[in-house]
Order: structure tokens, then sequence, then C-alpha cells
């Protein structure tokens, strides 16, 4: 029996070695070089080529090896199995400390300062005041920003699509509550799950209900924000700057407008990145689950999901 990895465009040796030191008895195989597919019962994927599931007759389970599973559910020949995605502390906290450093850059006018730069201006201006910080999404991710910014004395509110109580947090959920969610809020963080609910719901109505001024930050998936909308309401000012790790099509193509928009912040889809020593007992714990028969951690609700 083996496990095969399905994560294109990604060195896989480190992957590959701690895998087969976890799983001694196990055969590691890598895609494209597949050598007997009808062994594979388990497979770790990212990102994978449509269609490159549905090739593995035996496969019992499906491991992401990211948080966000939307690439996973795209496939329209993704075989009927149990999924299972990484949760792990260590991305948490990098996810964390990614927002922080952000937060610093827009309160202590890093963005401001470095445009001054590029025309030797010298303009001294003091902090930007954040009060209030708003996070949509209140899973793994966005529970533990959430709570990060309540214990730094921010006032956090925070939207879900289940009621939620939460310390510190002033709680929100379902659509008829994200005005409430995000009434002034100086900063508004996007952690949550590209569904088919979510797909295009940052739109113009959305950035309309912003306080007039607010930051925006999207660490989650691009195709949740309507690019357009986004461009209309940093050109109008009503949205003041915008941090963007994540986008519609990645990379981001060399014409999209976001490259020039001077009050957008680009970051290339690095503010979690999956560490493969913290993840790697997980995905080995999974694999020995789907031999035994018994239900993955970190499972997928079908039904969601996410
Ligand atoms: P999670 O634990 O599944 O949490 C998702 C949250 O979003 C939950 O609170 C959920 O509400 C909420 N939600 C889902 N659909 C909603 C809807 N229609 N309306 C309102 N709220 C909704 O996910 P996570 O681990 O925190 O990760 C969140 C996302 O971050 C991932 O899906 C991934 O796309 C992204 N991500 C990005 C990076 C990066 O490097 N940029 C890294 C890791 C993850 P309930 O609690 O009520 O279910
Ligand atoms: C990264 O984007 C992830 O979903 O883990």
């Amino acid at each position: 029996m083996s496990l095969a990895l399905i994560i294109p465009d990604r060195k896989l040796d480190d992957l590959q070695q701690r895998l087969a030191l976890a799983l001694a008895d196990t055969r590691i195989e890598i895609w494209p070089d597949i050598r007997k597919p009808e062994e594979v019962e388990f497979a770790v994927v990212w990102k994978q080529p449509h269609g490159s599931l549905a090739a593995l007759p035996n496969l019992k389970a499906i491991q992401c090896f990211g948080a966000g599973v939307d690439a996973i559910l795209a496939d329209p020949t993704l075989p009927a199995l149990p999924i299972a995605r990484i949760v792990d502390p260590g991305l948490t906290q990098t996810m964390v400390r990614y927002l922080d450093g952000v937060l610093s850059y827009y309160r202590l006018r890093l963005d401001l300062f470095s445009a001054s730069q590029q025309q030797a201006l010298w303009q001294p201006k003091g902090p930007r005041r954040i009060a209030h910080i708003c996070v949509l999404g209140l899973g793994e991710l966005g529970a533990a920003a959430a709570a990060h910014f309540a214990a730094l004395g921010y006032s956090v509110s925070g939207w879900a699509r289940t009621a939620k109580v939460l310390p510190h947090i002033r709680c929100y959920s379902g659509t008829e509550e994200l005005g409430s969610a995000v009434a002034g809020a100086d900063i508004v963080i996007c952690l949550l799950p590209l569904t088919a609910a979510t797909e295009n719901m940052l739109a113009e109505d959305f950035f309309n209900r912003l306080t007039p001024g607010a930051i925006f930050i999207n660490v989650a998936r691009g195709a949740i924000v309507d690019d357009d909308a986004l461009l209309a309401a940093l050109d109008s000012g009503q949205v003041q700057a915008a941090c963007l790790d994540v986008f519609r099509q990645e990379p981001l193509p060399a014409e999209h407008p976001f490259w020039q928009h001077p009050a957008i912040l680009i970051t290339p889809h690095v503010s979690a990145v999956t560490n493969v020593a913290t993840v790697v007992e997980q995905i080995a714990d999974n694999y020995r689950r789907s031999q035994g028969g018994e239900p993955l951690c970190n499972p997928v609700d079908m039904g969601r999901g996410y």
C-alpha cells in the first residue's frame, strides 16, 4: 500500500523524508510519477490537477496540505471520500504574527512614509488611530487572531456563520448581522473559507457598510472579494488601504490593477504557509486512521464546504 503526494510546484524532499520516517512500511509516491496507482490508498494534496485523484482507484482518504480546501473541492472529478485539512498551532501562530505585523505597518503609517520616501519628502506624522478590529471568520485562525488583538487591548468584533460566545469579543453571525459586526471597525480582516456562500461575498454593498476610511486585510482567499468593488472603494476613499495576501488568480497577473494601486500592499500568499515539520505527525496519524478504518482528524464537512 502507498501514500501519494500530489503537490505540484513545491519541493517535496523534506515532506517525503519525514513521512518515510513516520510511516516506515509505507511507500511514498510523488505525482506525476506514480508507478502503481492501484496501490495508493491515501493522498496528500495541494491544488491537485483535476482528475489526478480520480486516477487512483483504491484511494481511501484525502489529506489537504493546508487549511483551506476550496481548491480540492473545485475538482469536478473529486472522488466521494473523507477529506481532512490542516489545523496546526504553528500555522495559527504564523498567521497571527503576520496580522500583527500588518497592523503595526498601518499603525506606524509605514505605507505613507514609504510613499514619501519615493519622493524624498520629509513628512512627520503621528501613528494612525486604530481602536476597533473586526475579524470575519471565527474558526481556527480567525478566533486566534481576534483573541490576540483583544488581549492587546483593542476593541474586537467578529463574525461567523453560527452564533458564538468568545471572551472579550463581540460575536455576530449570519448575513443579517454582518453590518453590525463591521460597524465602527478601523480594520477589517477576512479569514473566511472560500465556499459557494462566501464567493464574491465582499462586494460593493459590503465595502459601503464599512466605516469610511477603514483598512481591509484579506488573508483568506481572493475570490471572496469582488476585485472591482474593492478598487472602487479604494479610489473613492471609502476604504483607505488594503493589504492583500491572496488573489482570485495566483500568481497575480502582471497586468492586474492591484499591483500598481498606491493604497494596496501585496504579499504573495505567504501569511501562513504550511510548515512540514509541524504537520507531518498529523498527516501520518490520519494515514494510520484511514488504514484502520477510523474517522480522520480535522475532517472537512462536505455539506458546509469547509
Ligand atoms: P475554519 O476553522 O474552518 O473557520 C472558518 C470560519 O469562517 C468559521 O468561523 C465559520 O463559521 C466562518 N464561516 C464560514 N462560512 C461562513 C459564512 N458563509 N458566513 C459567515 N461565516 C462563515 O477555517 P480556518 O482554519 O480559520 O481558515 C480560514 C481560511 O483561511 C481557510 O479556509 C483558508 O482559505 C485561509 N488560509 C489562508 C492562509 C494564507 O496563507 N493566506 C493560510 C491558512 C488559511 P462557523 O464557525 O460558524 O462555522
Ligand atoms: C493556505 O492558504 C492554506 O489554506 O493553508
